[in-house]
């Protein structure tokens, strides 16, 4: 489905990242993976990308960096000729309540899942718009659209990146260039397991489908959203959260 193409994931070394990554390798693209902190596991997802055919190299970047996103984008241009597929996939979070949350903790979670999405976008647009094609596919969190008690910095900048996604597909979509955004509901990842074992389950009691998500679930939205089936779709927020939010 992407033979030919060159998809950037960002936050590609595990979780969800690791599965858009590897589908996507799967499916033809060459993949650029960035990574923060972990070399040893954003080389592994690029060994296991080459398996497919396919050109797969990690790149160290903090996506909250304005002029590291703007440098490393170049460079990728340079090994792989061009860009195709942004995938803001990298976030963090400092889950606590409001009166416990720190200033810190509200601003660098903001930082990266909100500044650091619209650095990408910036620093790929101005070669979208000449190439007159391209996908961005942002990765919010139904947390952004129903809010969720502890995560005030992460579902602001969730709700966030959905505004953002809205306007970047105006902007954009006379150019040929299509913005989406994937909201995940409960999926097995490092995130998730970080969880008491109470609110897991609780979580789960909460969904009608009464299990969470494989990362693959959200991997198999991406590559249909960044294929030519995708072509006329634009603006999207799709949920992909067993319906934990209808
Ligand atoms: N797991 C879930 O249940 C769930 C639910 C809703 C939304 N999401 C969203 O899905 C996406 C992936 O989640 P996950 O569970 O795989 O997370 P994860 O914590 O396992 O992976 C996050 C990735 O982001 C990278 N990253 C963190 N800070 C970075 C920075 N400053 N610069 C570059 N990379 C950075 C990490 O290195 C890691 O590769 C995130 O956007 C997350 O908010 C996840």
């Amino acid at each position: 489905m992407l033979k030919n193409k060159v998809a950037l994931i960002t936050g590609g070394s595990r979780g969800i990242g690791r599965a858009i990554a590897l589908e996507m390798a799967g499916n033809g693209a060459d993949v650029a993976v960035i990574y923060w902190g972990n070399k040893a596991l954003a080389d592994t997802v690029c060994e296991t990308a080459r398996t497919f055919g396919v050109r797969a190299l990690p790149y160290c970047c903090d996506v909250a960096d304005f002029a590291l996103t703007e440098a490393i984008v170049k460079r990728i241009c340079e090994d792989f000729g061009t860009i195709d597929i942004l995938v803001n996939n990298a976030s963090i979070t400092k889950d606590k309540l409001i009166m416990q949350m720190n200033e810190e903790e509200f601003d660098s979670v903001l930082k990266v899942n909100l500044k650091g999405t619209f650095n990408m976008i910036k620093a790929v647009s101005r070669l979208f718009l000449k190439k007159r094609s391209g996908r961005i596919i942002n990765i919010t969190s139904v947390s952004g659209m129903m809010g969720n008690a502890g995560q005030a910095n992460y579902s602001a900048a969730k709700a966030g990146v959905i505004g953002l996604t809205k306007t970047t597909a105006k902007e954009l979509a006379s150019r040929g260039i299509t913005c989406n955004a994937i909201a995940p509901g409960f999926i097995k990842t490092d995130m998730t397991d970080a969880l008491p074992e109470d609110v897991k389950s609780a979580a789960c009691s909460m969904i009608p489908m009464r299990q969470m998500g494989e990362p693959g679930d959200v991997a198999a939205l991406a590559l249909f959203l960044a294929s030519d089936a995708a072509k006329y779709i634009t603006g999207e927020i799709i949920k992909v959260d067993g319906g934990l939010y209808i």
